[in-house]
């Protein structure tokens, strides 16, 4: 992490005061560490939990009110001159969650150790309470559709991007499951700021679909509207004939003549890039 992004980080916690009160949504007010037993906890949550791995991962969460029951580190010292370095509007709330455990049991727990030595366990939220966002109108900002995404990093990626645009959710149509630990991995914990859910193309929210593909209209000459669904297709094979049947716009983004396309994450990093750049809410 650089000392740019630390700054970064430390500015925008500061603008964020309200974060703080993380302590209070996760009901604690007397120290948790103490009195309770964080490997059972561990041990009892896992299965039905969302698994945040590292220290961003657990910060992200708690700053867009994950509910975290529990979390360890082989180095509480570490941690804690992390959170004092990049994230002072978690700081007290990590200091009541952080539990130091041997590095043996934090293997045993976590099946991919993080760099930084801190995993945490996560509440998922509630799919009603999710599809009713996505079904709210109006809309202020689009929802990202990825129609049968193969990629795990593609989709942590994308999850991430949508979180740091604003947009209203990311839906999944196929079999990937976008709350898997890998997505959430690359997602760096940014599930939790905006809403992830899994859907069959006939329940997609409602909504225009601009659906994205190198033979569409050109980008460049549209203004995407913030009640769009922006739908990009899977890595192996494009658009489904089912999304494409849903379709109202296809649009294109510029490639030069022989490039066949681009990743997918990029291609939402385009996209809503170019919604924010024409007038979508800003970040
Ligand atoms: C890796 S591409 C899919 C390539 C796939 N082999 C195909 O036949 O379309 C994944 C998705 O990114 C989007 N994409 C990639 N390049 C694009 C471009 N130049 N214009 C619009 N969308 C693009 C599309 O939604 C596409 O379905």
């Amino acid at each position: 992490m650089s000392r740019t992004t630390a700054g970064r980080d430390s500015a925008r916690a500061a603008r964020k005061p309200a974060v703080c009160g993380a302590r209070r949504l996760h009901g604690m007010t007397a120290p948790h560490r103490s009195t309770a037993d964080p490997l059972g906890i561990w041990r009892r949550l896992a299965d039905a939990s969302v698994l945040l791995d590292g220290f961003h991962a657990l910060k992200h969460a708690l700053r867009f009110q994950a509910h975290v029951p529990v979390a360890v580190t082989t180095g509480r010292r570490a941690a804690l001159d992390l959170a004092d370095e990049l994230a002072p509007d978690v700081r007290d709330v990590l200091e009541t969650l952080l539990t130091e455990v041997s590095e043996d049991t934090y293997r045993a727990l976590v099946p991919r150790p993080h760099p930084t030595a801190v995993a945490a366990l996560a509440v998922r939220p509630s799919r009603e309470a999710n599809l009713e966002t996505l079904r709210r109108s109006p809309r202020s900002a689009p929802v990202v559709v990825l129609d049968n995404p193969r990629n795990l990093g593609n989709a942590g990626a994308v999850i991430r991007l949508a979180a740091g645009f604003g947009a209203t959710g990311v839906v999944t149509t196929g079999t990937l499951d976008p709350w898997h630990p890998t997505v959430v991995r690359g997602g760096a914990g940014l599930h939790f700021a905006t809403v992830v859910e899994r859907l069959p193309v006939a329940e997609l929210p409602p909504g225009p679909v601009f659906a994205l593909d190198p033979e569409g209209e050109d980008i460049r000459a549209l203004k995407l509207p913030d009640d769009a669904l922006l739908a990009f297709g899977s890595e192996r094979t494009g658009l489904s004939a089912e999304l494409r049947s849903r379709t109202d716009h296809l649009v294109s983004l510029p490639m030069r003549p022989q490039v066949s396309s681009y990743n997918l994450a990029t291609s939402v990093a385009m996209t809503l890039y170019h919604w924010s750049a024409t007038g979508g809410a800003s970040a």
